[in-house]
């Protein structure tokens, strides 16, 4: 009897042994879940970086599973996403926020789950991001960008001194800007502008119009520069692509020669236009990089490994911005045939 019962105990600890192995090697052959909630889907440039974040992701031979969500420009809807996919048992949340002043209730609910928020692109302050020694932050310095771009049109007026138009020995520019309130809008037109006056041009700001980083938006409200000052405009300075290219398109449906118009991104129709000329320059921001370093800091995160990127202040990875013309896209597909032949 005794015997029988110490057969059926020992029969009971392989089982539960073989489970909890099983259960071991099912975990760390588990997925990691990452979900990623942006503040527009139709946005070009955050569509071309969450594009290269599932390419990337699916290199990963299927380790890695991504659940995306649109919150439709509504802090509310991305609170409540952000809500599911933590219920969902994501390890890992990317958060575009729709407003960067209200991140509160997605760390709260975050911090209460232990799950690890990695921001990106539209940064929060400071002071929201020190809350809980496991939020990140992936982006690009949006100061660097407007330097770039004051730098580019300071070298581009030099070298074409018909651009002022009047000659009256001052630029008359307008400014595109993105969405009020937006790191990247304020810093760039900021440091743009006062970029090119350290290149020593005399500037004139005829008008700005705020254009939410939409090529339709930049183009009505351009429609309406173009009543008001037609050819007097000398320089537009839009703070991203889509809203230059929105410009020209404004241009495109006028009589008005198109003064030199310079972006920030370098989107795919952003270089393209560079490549026609009709776009003068822009500034890549890096969304591929982006999107890397994103992906190495969620993995690292996840499986406790070192991330690649180096970490400032241990919550920061900014990829640099890198100036583009029509002359540096053709040197670079040159070297890119030079190398391929
Ligand atoms: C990009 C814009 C984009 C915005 C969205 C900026 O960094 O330059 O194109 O619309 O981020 O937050």
């Amino acid at each position: 009897m005794q015997k029988r019962i110490l057969r059926v105990l020992s029969l009971l600890l392989t089982l539960v042994l073989l489970t909890g192995c099983t259960a071991q090697r099912a975990r760390s052959k588990k997925k990691v879940r990452i979900g990623v909630s942006v503040y527009d889907s139709y946005d070009t440039f955050i569509a071309e970086l969450t594009g290269a974040f599932r390419e990337n992701a699916a290199l990963q031979q299927g380790s890695v599973q991504i659940e995306m969500s649109d919150a439709a420009r509504s802090q509310e809807l991305q609170d409540k996403a952000v809500r599911q996919m933590l219920d969902n048992g994501c390890d890992i949340i990317c958060v575009n926020l729709v407003d960067r002043t209200a991140p509160g209730k997605i760390i709260d609910m975050a911090k209460k789950k232990d799950v690890p928020i990695i921001f990106f692109n539209r940064e929060l302050v400071e002071e929201d991001l020190e809350r809980w020694n496991k939020l990140y932050y992936v982006g690009a310095d949006a100061r660097e960008s407007g330097v770039i771009q004051g730098r580019l049109a300071a070298a581009y007026l030099k070298a074409h001194p018909e651009a002022d138009r009047n000659r009256d020995g001052v630029i008359q520019y307008v400014v595109l800007e993105g969405e009020a309130g937006h790191q990247d809008a304020i810093l760039r037109t900021e440091y743009a502008t006062s970029t090119l006056r350290d290149e020593g041009i005399a500037l004139e700001k005829l008008g700005y119009a705020l254009a939410n980083w939409n090529r339709l938006q930049a183009q009505t409200q351009v429609r309406q520069l173009l009543t008001s000052y037609g050819s007097r405009i000398e320089l537009i300075l839009a703070n991203n692509d889509d809203m230059a290219l929105g410009a020209l398109d404004a241009y495109r449906e006028s009589a008005v020669t198109p003064p030199p118009v310079f972006g920030i991104d370098g989107t795919n129709p952003g270089l393209t236009a560079v490549r026609e000329g009709s776009l003068t320059g822009t500034v890549r921001n890096d969304s591929e990089g982006q999107a890397k370093a994103m992906l190495a800091l969620a993995l690292s995160l996840s499986t406790g490994g070192k991330c690649e990127y180096p970490l400032t202040e241990g919550r920061y990875i900014r990829l640099p911005y890198e100036p583009i013309t029509a002359a540096s896209l053709s040197s670079m597909t040159e070297r890119s045939g030079a190398v391929s032949r």
